[in-house]
Order: C-alpha cells, then structure tokens, then sequence
C-alpha cells in the first residue's frame, strides 16, 4: 500500500488537480476493468483513488486552508479521524486532507444516511458509488429516481452486468413500459395503507378544513372499497378502483360478488352496505333505492380522474396487472435490484404521486420485514436510495427510518434543500435530521439550507485573538483548551505579539460561507453527531470496451408470485353499453 508520503512525492503531469481526480476515477476504472483478480481489484483501485485523493487533498491544500499545510484560507477544516476499517461497512469518499477511505460500519450504516445539495452537485454520482458496492456485495436496492437522466439506466445495467447480476435488475418505467417490468402497489397492506398510498394521488391538503374534509372522506371510501375487495378475496388495479368510484353498476357488482364469499369478514360486508347505502336514492319509477350515480361521480369524481392517470396510458401499461413482476417484499427478502423511474416529462404530478405510491408500498414491505425472524431479514442490509427525495416526499417518512433499521434497511433520502422536508412541517426535518447517522452536505443551493447545514455540523469554541491593528483572527477547529495552554498551532505565523487580546466565543465548525465553497464532487461528511469530514467522492465510470461486452439494458421478466385472483370489475358489468349511457 502507497504511504501518504510516498503519494505527495508522486511526479505526474498536468495539473495536480486532474491528476488526482483522474487517479481517483481511475480507481474506479480498475475496479471495473474484468477479469482482474481481486487483489488487483482492491490493491490497484484502492492506491489508485488514494492516490487521487491525497492529491485532490493537496489541491485543497493550496485554495483551502488546512492545518497540516498551512497556506491560505478557504474551506479550513481538519477532517476527524476515519473509523477503523471495515469491509462490510459502506465507503462514501476519501477524505480530502489525508486520502483516507472514509467507509461506515455496517453497524452505523443501518443508521441511514442524508444527502443535502443543490442540483448538479453529485449527489447521484454518489448515489451510484454507494449502489456499485451494494450491487457488488450481492445486496438488494431500490433506486427511485426523481431526475431522470437516460444514461441512469444504462449505468446501472453496467454495474450489474460488472457484478454478474442482470437478471436481478427489475425496472419501474411508466414513461417507457415497453422498458418496464409491471408492478401494482395495490396489492399488498391493510385496506387503510392501501388507502392512505392512493391519498398520495391527492394534492396534500393545505391549511384549509374543506380540502382535508374531502381529502379524508375519499381516503375512508377506498378503504371501505379495499376492505370489501379483499374480504370478496380479490386482487385489483387503479382501473377497478376508478371504476368502483364512479359507477353504479360497478359498485352493485362489487356487493354481489362480496355477497358470493360470504366467509368471515361480515364487517366488511355491512361496512360496504352502510358505504354505498349513503348514495341510494329512491328511483321515482321504478321506488327501487338505487344507488346515484351523478351523486357518486360529484363526490369522487376529482379522486376518480386521478385513479384513471394510473390505470390508463403508459402508467395503467405497467401497472394495470394482478400478477406484478416486481413486488418489494420480495425484492427486500431476495436482494433484488428495483430501479424506479419517475417519468419527468410533463408529468410531474403524476411522477411525484407514483413516487409516493411506492415509498407506501415500500413501508407496508418494511413492516413485513420487520416482522420476520431477524434471520430472515436482508443480508447484507438493503439500500433504499431516494433521489430528489423532495418531490415525493410524505409524512409518511417520519416514521420509516426506525422501522427501516431493525427491520435491516438503510434509507439514503437525497433531496436539494431544508425547505423540501419544511414543506411538510418542521416535525419531519427534525425526524430526517435525528435519525440520519451519516449526513453528506453538498454544495447548497440557497442560504436557508447552507445554515441548516452548519447548524447541524455544529459550533465549537474557537479562540478569537484581536491585535492592536484591531485585527481580529479567530483560530476553528482547535479545542479551546489546546489555545489555553497556548499550544495554538493553528495560527500559523501570528504569533503572540504584544498588544494582543484573546476572547473566546462559538463559531460554526463548518459556516455557510465554507460550505459554499464545495466544488462538484465535494462534500462535508458528518458523521455520528460530532465527526467531521472533508470528503471527495469516487465516480463510477466505465471503460469503452466493458460497455461494448455488457451490451445495453435488456428487460428481464421474473416469474410473477401467484397472488389472489384479480377482480376485473368492468369484467363484471352487465354491459359497457349501459355504462355509457348513465
Ligand atoms: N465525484 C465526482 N467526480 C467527478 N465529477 C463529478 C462528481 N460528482 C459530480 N460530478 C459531475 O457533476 C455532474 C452532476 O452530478 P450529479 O451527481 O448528477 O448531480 P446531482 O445529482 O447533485 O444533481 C456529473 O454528471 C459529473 O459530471
Ligand atoms: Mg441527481
């Protein structure tokens, strides 16, 4: 292994800068190259990207003033020392000063991470560092992506295929279901969570009782509609719950059918009559109490044409399937590779519900998870990585990342500002926040953040000394005591002239200013509430000729699980002619 002296002695050309950011790239390459051994793998990588680092580190070095090299002033933070070594632990960068590999215990890695950044900062570049070793490892994922850039895909169909794992790939795709496994995120979860991920497709209620009154209303009817359904012992899709919403007919099948299994769940019967009981009206001819239609569509009519966007169109190709090839139960419990992707292209309402859709779908998974015995539970841990996690973002989230841990999942939210989680009350910054052990800043995009930021890498107390000259240096990163004993090695050359008075007061460890200092790639890592870390962080390339062998993404098509039969309500209606006419 390369010594850290050995490294800066290293003659290469060009700028040191690229140089060592080509090292660091480079690492990665050769981890890619195949048919290495593994020691070649890890020896020539590791010293590569070390290398890289330690010399991207003497480039901070000289615009960023750090206590080892002294020079002029820009980002000054001395990095804490790195955790022991660990190979099942999760290396999220090398760290600026030193080039040491910044990996997490397996432990601590449970604890999730955040990823904080304005866009185009790298936070996906480290999200695909972080699911390069997950992949390799033989772990599961899942990937939602809220940015869909087209070369995604191909890169994790590469890092599969360097991994020999392809056929664990499974794709969520409404923007191109002919790329698509089918997935229905209706099938699995009480009739309440299978209702409150549909109240996903409403806008979230704002400060205003009609809107929440209306919002909960159409949550409790498709509750009452999925608990009938599933007492009937049916599968269904969005097209039969849009269906039941907004006809008669439809809701009359539904009662028969619920009629035909009469077993156990008579709740779910008189719950279903006492539901559609609300809509019948005494026809004036025939003084039978039949159920109105136009009453039906005036109140779920706005939920209705949201159901309809899922079970029509490129959404309704996917998703409109009782045998789904993607289950995310199955996928935690079998380490499989689920790459969602949130179509972006004006459909951004649609994108971000169907992102919400699978985060409910997701927690119903964890929750069964949870409760398997812990030797049943995903090994290694299962990566949930959540890019631009702001735009799809639930309360929902509060309560997942403690379930997430003891149930083995390691939860990377990604989003781009505070403001993203303030959205939905200050309660889910503090949860995201709190149960973050791992925390990775980027660039930020606006003051609000870059405070946040700071406020969370913390204050310490720093030494303020004021000459004559009213001067004012202040000495970070120092413990206040070390300046009481008067070692004050951080000062370089002030020494302690006369006329100096020294104060001491809090100051940020990291301030916002520094913080938007970071270049594309760089990142301040916070670590177990208190360590602090300069990091720059690998990416994942590959060369020409590993891209030629592995070939573009091709869909693979698990066997799907045998589920409950599904219900095809229009299936059950006496004719579509008679539905058209009411
Ligand atoms: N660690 C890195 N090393 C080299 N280039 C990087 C790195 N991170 C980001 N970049 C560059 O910045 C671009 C944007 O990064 P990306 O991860 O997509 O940003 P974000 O997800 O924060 O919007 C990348 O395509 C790449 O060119
Ligand atoms: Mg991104």
């Amino acid at each position: 292994m390369l010594d850290f002296h050995d490294v800066l002695a290293t003659r290469l050309g060009g700028t040191r800068d690229t140089a060592g950011l080509l090292l660091i790239m480079g690492g990665g390459l050769v981890t890619l190259l195949p048919n290495l051994p593994y020691w070649a793998w890890a020896g020539g990588g590791l010293a590569l990207s070390l290398a890289g680092g330690a010399l991207i580190g003497l480039h901070f070095a000289s615009c960023i003033r750090i206590k080892r090299f002294g020079g002029a002033c820009g980002l000054e933070l001395n990095s804490d020392a790195v955790p022991p070594a660990d190979e099942n632990g999760m290396s999220i960068g090398f760290v600026g000063d030193t080039a040491q590999e910044l990996v997490i215990p397996p432990a601590e890695w449970t604890r999730h991470a955040m990823i904080v950044g304005q866009s185009g900062v790298g936070k996906t570049v480290l999200g695909q560092w972080l699911m390069l070793q997950q992949i390799e490892r033989g772990g599961g994922l899942l990937w939602i992506d809220g940015k869909l850039d087209p070369a995604n895909l191909e890169d994790l169909h590469r890092a599969c295929a360097w991994c020999g794992r392809e056929g664990d790939l499974l794709v969520i795709n409404p923007g191109n279901p002919a790329l698509s496994n089918t997935y229905n995120p209706l099938l699995d979860g009480e009739p309440d969570e299978i209702a409150a991920r549909c109240g996903a497709l409403l806008p979230e209620a704002e400060a205003n009782a009609g809107a929440d009154y209306y919002r909960q209303g159409a949550i409790n009817a498709i509750a009452t509609l999925v608990d009938a359904i599933q007492a009937a012992g049916y599968g269904f899709h969005f097209a039969d719950l849009q269906t039941l919403l907004t006809s008669a007919n439809a809701l009359e099948a539904l009662a028969s059918a619920l009629d035909a299994r009469a077993s156990g769940r008579g709740d779910a019967r008189m719950r279903f009559s006492l539901f559609i009981d609300q809509y019948r009206r005494v026809d004036r001819v025939t003084r039978k109490h039949e159920i109105d239609t136009n009453e039906l569509k005036r109140v779920f009519g706005g939920l209705g044409a949201r159901l309809s966007q899922f079970g029509s169109g490129g959404f309704g190709r996917v998703m409109n399937t009782y045998s789904p090839e993607v289950n995310l139960f199955d996928a935690v419990t079998h380490n499989k590779i689920v790459y969602v992707m949130l179509p972006t292209m004006g459909k951004g309402e649609a994108a971000s519900a169907l992102g919400r859709l699978v985060i409910g779908d997701f927690r119903t998974a964890i929750a069964r998870v949870q409760a398997l015995p812990e030797s049943e539970r995903p090994n290694p841990p299962f990566l949930g990585f959540f890019d631009e996690a702001g735009s799809y973002l639930t309360q929902a989230w509060s309560r997942m990342f403690e379930q997430a841990r003891s149930a083995r999942l390691v939860m990377v939210p990604a989003f781009q500002t505070r403001a993203n989680l303030a959205a939905l009350g200050d309660e889910l910054v503090a949860q995201v926040a709190g149960n973050t052990l791992t925390k990775i800043f980027f660039k930020p995009g606006e003051p609000e953040t870059a405070k946040w930021m700071a406020d969370m890498i913390g204050q310490e107390m720093q030494e303020q000394r004021s000459q004559s000259s009213n001067e004012t240096i202040s000495a970070r990163n120092a413990s206040l005591a070390d300046h009481m004993r008067g070692a004050g090695g951080t000062l370089g050359g002030s020494g302690d002239g006369a006329g100096e008075s020294r104060s001491a007061r809090l100051g940020y460890r990291v301030t916002p200013d520094d913080l938007a200092r970071l270049g594309k790639g760089e990142a301040v890592a916070l670590y177990d509430g208190a360590k602090v870390y300069k990091l720059h962080i690998p990416r994942v390339t590959f060369d020409d000729d590993f891209v030629e062998r592995a070939g573009s993404f091709k869909l693979s098509h698990p066997a799907a699980a045998a589920g409950a039969p599904g219900l095809d309500i229009a299936r059950m209606l006496p004719s579509a002619s008679e539905q058209e006419d009411e």
